[in-house]
């Protein structure tokens, strides 16, 4: 079974942790793109939903989807996302499609976080995959001097403005054995916006695409 096919199934599988009538939180990129998709085929089951970056909004958009805005819509029920890298204690790196600040305000604002990957996501410990900082521009000097210093290897995405107007530093070589404590410490940097770690509000549900189906933890 390849990629694709397993995105697929597990972004439909989610589809089952969707209450009636909600307003859905959707995430950002291509396994989110597959929960779109079968949402868009359900729509007439939800009232709409709240999206986490412009590409998500032009999508649910293009399928009859009602979007709400989050200050509007209040709590959430439910979040739906992928991930680029997830532990079996949930603990994520998202940030990959460079939408991970409003990625995690719309998974704080919804009650459960459903996170959809295929197998080829789980770690036993994050930070193979290099952690997405979202930076304000005139900080990104000093930030990335603090991130060196905390032993990683800063690299700025070139060419890429996130929808909020900001830069992004992917981190190689980080360790990344405490989560919770690194995500605080990097978001309390002067100049950090939001740091692609998930682990002081991890995911509620993972559900994994496997070969042999659908694995939930
Ligand atoms: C975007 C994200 C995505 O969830 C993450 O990059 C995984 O993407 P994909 O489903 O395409 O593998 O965090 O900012």
């Amino acid at each position: 079974m390849d990629q694709n096919e397993k995105k697929y199934r597990v972004a439909r599988a989610a589809l089952a942790f969707v209450p009636a009538n909600a307003i859905v939180g959707v995430g950002t990129g291509s396994t989110a793109n597959f929960f779109i998709d079968a949402l868009g085929e359900q729509r007439a089951n939800i009232r709409g939903a709240v999206a986490s970056s412009e590409a998500s909004a032009a999508r649910l958009r293009a399928l009859g989807i009602t979007l709400f805005d989050l200050n509007e819509a209040g709590e959430l029920p439910i979040y739906v996302d992928g991930a680029d890298e997830t532990t079996r204690e949930r603990c994520l790196i998202k940030g990959g499609g460079g939408a991970l600040t409003r990625e995690k305000i719309v998974a704080a604002a919804s009650r459960q976080f459903v996170c959809v990957v295929d197998d080829s996501k789980l770690v036993a410990q994050l930070g193979r995959f290099p952690l997405p900082v979202e930076v304000i521009p005139l900080a990104r000097a000093q930030v990335a001097r603090a991130l060196t210093q905390l032993g990683g290897r800063p690299v700025l995405r070139a060419g890429f403005v996130t929808d909020n107007g900001n830069q992004i530093l992917d981190v190689h070589d980080l360790i990344i054995s405490a989560p919770g404590a690194l995500e605080t410490q990097i978001n309390q940097l002067v100049g950090v916006v939001t740091n692609g770690l998930f682990a002081n509000r991890p995911a509620d549900v993972v559900l994994m695409s496997t070969p042999h189906g659908v694995e939930r933890f």
